[in-house]
């Protein structure tokens, strides 16, 4: 069996259209979504990610600033940024691009951000909202997967989903929004006993562990959907994900490759988040 590929790059491109109308409707009535992004000191992965998020705001015709702080900007110095932004009419969505220096709480950094403009879906508020299922930003790695399952059609309810990485940004929320979606849930993570056990179990198996190549065809049944949420380089410097793409697809039933899979999705759900925050400001 050779594995149907989820094409996330074609997929993005679909929503991207929809919310590029739901712009032109805001625009008509007078408001333009706003995304503010914080970038802190140089780190160069999260330059590219923030170039891609500006660009993508361009494109959709949103209005989007970056506010560019050093590295050794005070921990009081971001959150009066922070405060300024909430206050801000133009601004509908902030997002300050992790990771931040150690020295900075990043907790209280994030709890700083107003719920209402927490686009991310990272503000505890937003958590307890999308864990028991009300109205909320929910996380755009995570979202975008349930985007991309269900543009392809792949029911959710019932299935068994693993799980495999317990982040804040991905494992744990993934997870959470399966279980809302009526999956039975399954996380695994550095401390599971018997990966393989838990893994082969999948039907729909989401692997988010940021090592390169880390699933293999024996990790999977025949017929899995796999998806592989990992952005790594190989030992050549090659983009790879975190499952071994070349063998797992011979096995899978659907796959996500990297890139050009989950990827795209993201910066997507990001400016879904905004103009959904944009139109919630006109009915407040
Ligand atoms: N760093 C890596 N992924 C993300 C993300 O989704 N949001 C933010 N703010 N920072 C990140």
């Amino acid at each position: 069996m050779t594995a149907e590929i989820i094409n996330g790059k074609e997929i993005a491109a679909k929503k991207r259209v929809e919310i590029a109308k739901q712009v032109q409707e805001l625009k008509e009535i007078g408001v333009t979504p706003g995304l503010a992004v914080i970038l802190v000191g140089n780190n160069h992965a999260s330059r590219t990610y923030v170039r891609n998020k500006q660009k993508a705001c361009e494109e959709l015709g949103m209005h989007s600033i970056l506010i560019e702080m050093p590295e050794d900007v005070s921990e009081q110095g971001l959150l009066a940024k922070i405060d300024e932004l909430n206050q801000d009419p133009q601004i509908h969505g902030i997002l300050v691009q992790l990771p931040i220096p150690k020295y900075i709480d990043e907790k209280k950094v994030i709890e700083s951000i107003s719920p209402a403009k927490d686009v991310d879906g990272f503000h505890p508020i937003n958590i307890g909202r999308m864990m028991t299922g009300q109205n909320a930003f929910l996380p755009c790695t995570p979202y975008g997967i349930m985007v991309l399952l269900e543009e392809t059609g792949i029911s959710v309810s019932g299935k068994h989903v693993v799980v495999v990485g317990r982040s804040n940004i991905v494992g744990k929320p993934v997870g959470q929004l399966m279980l809302n979606q009526h999956a039975t849930v399954t996380y695994c993570h550095s401390r599971t006993k018997d990966l393989m056990f838990h893994t082969r179990q999948a039907d729909i198996l989401i692997a988010a562990v940021g090592i390169a190549n880390f699933i293999k065809a024996d990790h999977i049944k025949e017929g899995a959907v796999v998806i592989d949420v990992g952005i790594n380089r190989n030992e050549a410097g090659k983009l790879c994900g975190d499952v071994d793409f070349e063998e797992v697809s011979q096995k899978a039933g659907y796959i996500t490759p990297v890139p050009k899979g989950v990827g795209p999705m993201t910066i997507t759900m990001l400016m879904y988040n905004t103009v959904k925050s944009a139109a919630e400001s006109t009915a407040r």
